[in-house]
């Protein structure tokens, strides 16, 4: 049984072109209101979003994030940081200081930073808009944090480009659910079988998607992916924010 909203959800695609129409400062009000009632561990809040619509900012992030050209063509592009800045000033108004130690304020940030990225993203398709999430704008965090003029404290996570849909992409298929969805106890024994499946249906998307470009599926991706360190400079840059993850 579905409802409009499951099916919304169902539906997605990440749109990486967009029409030169501009996006209603109602709607996205609409959308950034719907950020804010996401869920949020112990109610800390600890992100920031940034809304940006210059063409000079959104260049320079496009270059910063890799070269990604759908960043500065969308009419607007959203970087939501994880942020304690606005914690050490509640703790310095209650005459407290804050302890930014340790990963789990770090994970504790993220986690609320990718819920009110995803509820932005499904606000977004509810009034039309497509959009990407871009974490390539950890390529060059440091950059990130000039362009924007982000304060200690804050990470940028990930970016956002919306804008109204110009491409129809087809749904880049899922994991079978039995590799993901497991009754009472972790099912290991069907993971091999599931996988071997999930790289034949995702072989046959990714020849199709790019004309016979691609022809590997996932598993071999992944194992190409995964199989290295990937932006080790992290560490030292959310050290230099101010956080200690010791
Ligand atoms: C945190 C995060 C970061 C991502 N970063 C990028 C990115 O930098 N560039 C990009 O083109 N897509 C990016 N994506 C989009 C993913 O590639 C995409 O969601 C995934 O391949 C699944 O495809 P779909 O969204 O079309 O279903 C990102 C997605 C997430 C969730």
């Amino acid at each position: 049984m579905s409802t409009e909203v499951t099916r919304l959800i169902q539906s997605h695609r990440s749109i990486r072109k967009y029409t030169d129409a501009p996006i209603p400062q109602e709607v996205l009000e609409d959308v950034l209101a719907s950020v804010q009632w996401a869920p949020s561990s112990h109610n800390v809040q600890a992100y920031s979003v940034i809304i940006v619509r210059s063409q000079e900012a959104k260049q320079q992030l496009a270059m910063l994030a890799g070269g990604q050209k759908w960043v500065e063509e969308c009419p607007v592009f959203l970087v939501f940081c994880a942020d304690l800045y606005k914690l050490k000033h509640a703790c310095e108004m209650n005459g407290e200081q804050l302890a930014p130690e340790g990963v789990e304020n770090l994970l504790v940030a993220a986690i609320d930073t990718a819920l009110a990225a995803e509820n932005a993203l499904i606000a977004a398709r509810s009034h039309g808009l497509g959009g990407v999430m871009i974490g390539g704008i950890r390529n060059n965090p440091r950059g990130v944090a000039d362009v924007l003029g982000l304060p200690s404290l804050t990470i940028p996570i990930m970016g956002m480009c919306l804008g109204y849909p110009d491409q129809d992409v087809e749904q880049k298929p899922r994991l079978p659910k039995r590799a993901v969805f497991h009754e009472e106890r972790y099912q290991s024994e069907g993971i091999a079988e599931a996988l071997e499946e999930y790289e034949r249906i995702s072989a046959d998307y990714y020849e199709r998607r790019t004309r016979g470009k691609v022809t590997d599926g996932w598993t071999k991706q992944m194992a190409d992916y995964v199989n290295k360190p990937r932006r080790t400079h992290m560490k030292q840059f959310v050290e230099e924010q101010g956080y200690k993850l010791t």
